[in-house]
């Protein structure tokens, strides 16, 4: 769908053309998700520079009821950032003021588009840390990992994306501004909207800046990568350790397919060959190795361990971990389900995914890793249609069955948006529609994603 003329040179007007991007050349890149799945199209990519702009942008918008979807480094995984439906891209990576760190709170106001890699370096810079990490750290951002409450690799320690946020800055679909970014440690004053604009994924509210909780470092850092000799030797270790292992901070979970190809992708040497890998890291001010090997020692089923000490180890260890995303995506765009279970669940679903998919469509390889830690489990199936609904549909009702949550960590985007009836009552749905018509009154945020 064209803009309206009037809109656009209105929209110019606030931005500047060189922040109007338009034609397929300039767009595209914003048009597709990250794994290739979603490829929707817009008529503009706008690319305000302040919470100014992106108010200003909104306003015209909602006078036209023209629909928006707000993206931040585009690296959400089920299609919840881009225009599937012909809506305007408003990317809000050019918000990227990072006050400084407040080292007595331990917290900082950052810009929705710095990246987590860069919010990293500069909490580090100051004697701190941001607790979440991902693989995409260096392309996502503050807005699109509190718009979508991301998770990532130390959730088990931490917590995700909602256990950071202190405030939020965020502008409504008419341009009205919500600014709640005072960061007090004690502040019981009512509605908690940070925590409500956390996982909106974009339908309530355009996020624009964000007050983040910062973590002490801990500088002893010891990560093993322990082979085991089946996948429920593992699972049942992963429970153990999220309790035994002092410290912990990540414990990660791998199987022998999903290690094999990315060592073949990736170039890596290949891993002893056992059904399945943990991958346990633990921290602390005190060198951890010790009482981990001690704890590893002592469970059942393990067959081989490599301990990374240095940096340049830890990281060749996690490459394995870290790579099966992108070693996946060689293989086309694939489904992703990332579910979690209750952890007396976790190794029979395990054991009835491959089957249940494979008995639909016979061609389509079943892909299974994630954060064991947390009892969530990624499964990626390649070798289906983009659009083929059937995968999805036996696996969710499986994760639904067996107790389980439909969306772990990367939200519901469009991708899960016709079975969010599994996890939500009707009631609660209800909800969901009340608090959207009372935030987005304009009706333009994001229209394809979430909401049934
Ligand atoms: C990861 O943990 O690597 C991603 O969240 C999972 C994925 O790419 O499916
Ligand atoms: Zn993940």
């Amino acid at each position: 769908v064209p803009l309206a003329t009037e809109l656009l040179a209105q929209i110019t007007e606030v931005v500047g053309s060189e922040h109007v991007l338009e034609g397929d050349d300039l767009t595209a890149g914003f048009s597709v998700d990250w794994t290739g799945r979603y490829r929707g199209h817009t008529p503009a990519v706008v690319r305000p520079g302040d919470i100014d702009e992106v108010a200003a942008v909104l306003a015209l918008c909602a006078e036209h009821g023209t629909p928006v979807v707000p993206q931040g480094g585009n690296t959400g995984l089920v299609g919840g950032g881009v225009p599937l439906g012909g809506e305007v891209v408003l990317s809000l990576r050019r918000l990227t003021s990072l006050a400084p760190v407040d080292t007595a709170a331990r917290a900082v106001t950052a810009g929705a588009g710095v990246t987590i890699g860069e919010l990293q370096r500069h909490a580090a810079a100051a004697g701190l840390e941001y607790a979440v990490d991902l693989a995409s750290r260096d392309s996502a951002t503050v807005g699109g990992t509190v718009a979508t409450n991301a998770g990532g690799l130390r959730v088990v320690r931490f917590g995700a994306t909602r256990a950071q946020l202190l405030g939020i800055e965020a502008v409504l679909s008419d341009g009205r501004v919500l600014r709640h970014l005072g960061g007090l440690t004690k502040d019981n004053t009512g509605y908690d909207l940070a925590g409500l604009l956390c996982g909106s994924e974009g339908t309530l509210a355009v996020v624009t800046a964000a007050r983040l909780r910062l973590v002490a470092p801990r500088p002893q850092r010891t990560t093993a990568l322990v082979a085991f000799a089946s996948i429920g030797d593992a699972i049942d270790a992963a429970g153990a350790w999220a309790g035994a292992v002092e410290g912990v901070e990540a414990i990660e979970f791998m199987v022998s397919d999903g290690v094999g190809l990315v060592a073949d992708r990736l170039g890596l040497a290949r891993l002893v060959a056992a059904p399945a890998h943990l991958l346990v890291e633990a921290a602390g001010s005190a060198d951890p190795t010790d009482a981990l090997a001690a704890v590893v020692a002592s469970t059942p089923g393990v067959l081989d361990v490599a301990v990374g000490r240095s940096a340049g180890q830890r990281e060749r260890l996690w490459r394995y971990r870290e790579g099966h995303t992108e070693a996946i995506n060689q293989l086309g765009p694939p489904h992703k389900l990332d579910v979690t279970l209750p952890h007396d669940r976790l190794a029979d679903f395990i054991d009835a995914v491959p089957s249940a998919v494979e008995a639909l469509r016979p061609g389509a390889s079943v892909w299974l890793f994630g954060h064991a830690g947390d009892g969530n489990v990624h499964v990626n199936v390649t070798g289906v249609a983009p659009d083929d609904p059937v995968v999805d549909d036996v696996v969710l009702h499986l994760v639904a069955d067996l107790g389980g949550s439909i969306s772990a960590e990367h939200g519901i985007g469009t991708a899960k948006r016709p079975w969010l009836g599994l996890n939500r009552s009707p009631e609660e749905l209800s909800a969901f529609a009340a608090i959207k018509g009372a935030l987005d009154q304009a009706g333009i945020l994001n229209p394809n994603v979430l909401l049934p």
